[in-house]
């Protein structure tokens, strides 16, 4: 079948826009049936998955697929699942979860002992299946036990769909999810059964989920740390500032924010925090 690509702003310099009604609707219907904000997206972005999501239903014009996410619930949450790329893995970026460990939580740990305060709250946005939140469990398990022990430390982890927040609850995952953990910590924190491997209850329970839109918080708060890595790179450059500047916002003084490796602080954020460590994006709130 032949089928008509959603028009653009054809022979524009730059990146190609997406343009026209037929988008607009898409766009509000993905807001009122799905929470979900799609401007906030790069247009080659938003574009390139419209098209596979339009070719994969056999859509042949980008009204006839308006038309069908009216119709289709279960489309709109594919739709949205084909956005946001939700790849993580245990332990991505190692060398990341080794400045934690060794100079980042301690340091929050002092930070906190210096203070007189008996909590500690982490916050992962963007945690897909709970990869991410879930590798700091583990962390502070198995290298923080003392602190566990003195402090309340909260994990709370964040994602806009809803199907990798059922993932990251299940808790159960395939090898390749474990590719980069530490053979140690996959002993000792995960069982494996009928090909899966299931994350141990304890370190289940360290982490609380919630669906949150990046773009609409709602965490209330003042958090220690902050990680939001691999997320930025898929919003337009004013969505990144008003997000960097939210996070800056729910971060305590002296808090520590962790982008993603190929993520940078634009310039109006430059001014809100100091450079922990250049190559692992790490950033401490002035
Ligand atoms: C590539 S994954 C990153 C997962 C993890 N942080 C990591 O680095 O491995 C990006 C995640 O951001 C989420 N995301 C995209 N847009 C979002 C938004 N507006 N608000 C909250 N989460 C969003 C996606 O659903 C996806 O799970």
């Amino acid at each position: 079948m032949r089928r008509t690509p959603l028009r653009t702003a054809a022979g524009q310099d730059g990146p190609a826009e997406i343009r026209g009604a037929a988008f607009e609707r898409i766009r509000r219907i993905l807001k009122t049936f799905g929470g979900f904000q799609l401007h906030v997206y790069k247009d080659a972005c938003v574009k390139r998955r419209l098209d596979a999501r339009m070719r994969a239903v056999g859509c042949a014009t980008a009204e006839e697929y308006a038309d069908l996410l009216l119709l289709d619930k279960s489309e709109t949450d594919a739709l949205i699942k084909a956005l946001t790329i939700n790849f993580s893995r245990f332990f991505r970026n190692p060398a990341t979860f080794d400045r934690l460990r060794d100079e980042v939580l301690p340091s929050l740990f002092s930070g906190c002992a210096l203070a007189g305060r008996d909590s500690l709250s982490i916050r992962s946005v963007g945690c897909a299946g709970g990869e991410e939140p879930y590798t700091l469990a583990m962390i502070l398990r198995d290298s923080f036990a003392g602190e566990l022990s003195r402090l309340k430390v909260s994990i709370v982890a964040t994602d806009v769909d809803p199907e990798v927040l059922r993932t990251a609850v299940r808790a159960s995952y395939g090898p390749e999810s474990l590719e980069d953990t530490p053979p140690a910590m996959r002993e000792r924190f995960f069982s494996f059964r009928e090909g899966r491997f299931l994350l141990d209850p304890g370190i289940r329970d360290m982490v609380s989920f919630y669906r949150e839109d990046l773009m609409l918080p709602r965490a209330g708060g003042e958090f220690d740390l902050i990680l939001c890595r691999n997320v930025l790179i898929y919003f337009e450059r004013r969505h990144q500032e008003a997000v960097l500047a939210g996070l800056e916002g729910t971060l305590r003084q002296g808090g520590v924010l962790v982008l993603g490796k190929t993520e940078t602080l634009l310039p109006a954020a430059r001014r809100m925090f100091r450079v922990v460590c250049p190559i692992e994006r790490i950033y401490r709130k002035i």
